[in-house]
């Protein structure tokens, strides 16, 4: 068997092969070069997306549809190197959602995990499993696997957010269901805040049983993450790859706050030179504060605040800021960790 591409194939190869094509079969030795590889070969590229550019095409948007004639009015963003595939990373969905004053996204459920990471505006609401949060600004939001979810705007001014979801993935394992809720928006029983109160304290209810792997704690406030980040800046070096980097993680079993999707928040200090770094998730980054910029696969992706981009897998890459800057990031990590997978160097 060869493990390198065939320079010719012959004839009475030739025959062979469209002999058992018929059947279904297919020799391995024509392909095992591409499908078992020295390191990853992903298809997905370094993108940026400038909000500059992408906020009059979100407005644009809300004047050609309305949310509840979309259901979800959302800009995906697709890799350049995965057109056509909803995809942002090899496994991974992103796209930004608008939804103007007075627009109820109407409810319904799917196996597809998904984080909210708010980029403009603040007053609107989700509303997960009974309980209803308003979101602001660098809040990270988690809608877990088969839960109803609708979101609502009773503000007066648009609102947009990153949506995260883990829909390739699902998609590959073919798993997913999806359901619509019977009421367009479900009933809120349970007071605002109860999950952060239950569970975003270091404490839990001592009753408490976990019903899946999906954190309970699904609203992470940007100013508590912020004055985390702020207080370890003044107390720690930074280091020297990702700066001051936490990860969201589900208060219960200290693991990943969502079981396919790795989530973090990091602060790079005003005039950080990262050194060069590699993993094999590939990693969508959101700018929240700051300017700066980062150098991967001969690019630099000058980045400001709202700006998105992303890192593919095993390409090694450099982060710079240029005044402080803070970044939320998203990926697969929680899979690959799972099943003996992740690699990283640096
Ligand atoms: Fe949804």
């Amino acid at each position: 068997m060869s493990a390198v591409p065939q320079p010719k194939i012959s004839a009475e190869r030739q025959a062979f092969y469209q002999k058992i094509d018929r059947a279904n079969v297919t020799p391995l030795w024509e392909v095992l070069h591409t499908l078992v590889t020295p390191t990853p070969q992903t298809p997905c590229k370094p993108c940026l997306w400038k909000w500059a550019e992408m906020w009059p095409w979100i407005e644009e948007s809300g004047r050609l549809i309305t949310t509840r004639e979309a259901e979800r009015r959302v800009l995906v963003l697709e890799n350049p190197g995965l057109r056509g595939r909803s995809s942002i990373t090899h496994s991974l969905y992103a796209g930004l959602q608008l939804i103007l004053p007075d627009e109820v996204a109407p409810a319904h459920r799917h196996s597809q995990s998904a984080l909210r990471f708010i980029l403009q505006g603040s007053g609107a609401y989700t509303a997960v499993d009974g309980e209803k949060v308003t979101m602001s600004v660098g809040d990270f939001v988690i809608t877990p696997s088969w839960t109803f979810h609708d979101h609502g705007n009773p503000s007066n001014e648009p609102m947009v957010w990153m949506d995260g979801l883990d829909v390739p993935l699902v998609e590959l394992l073919d798993a997913q269901f999806m359901e619509k809720g019977a009421r367009e928006t479900q009933r809120t029983d349970r007071t605002e805040g109860d999950n952060l109160a239950q569970f975003g304290n270091t404490m839990k209810p001592v009753e408490y049983r976990a019903k899946n792997r999906t954190s309970p704690l699904f609203w992470y406030p940007y100013d508590r993450t912020r004055e985390a980040l702020e207080t370890l800046r003044r107390g720690h070096e930074a280091h020297a790859c990702w700066g001051y980097k936490l990860q969201y993680t589900n208060p219960v079993t200290g693991g990943w706050a969502m079981p396919t999707i790795g989530t973090f928040m990091q602060l790079l200090p005003q005039g950080f030179k990262g050194k060069e770094y590699r993993s094999t998730d590939s990693t969508v980054y959101a700018v929240v504060e700051g300017r700066g910029r980062c150098l991967v696969g001969g690019e630099s992706l000058a980045f400001g605040p709202k700006d998105v981009f992303v890192c593919p897998s095993w390409l090694p890459y450099r982060l710079e800021a240029d005044e402080k800057v803070v970044l939320f990031s998203f990926s697969d990590r929680p899979v690959q960790q799972a099943l003996d997978l992740w690699r990283e160097a640096f």
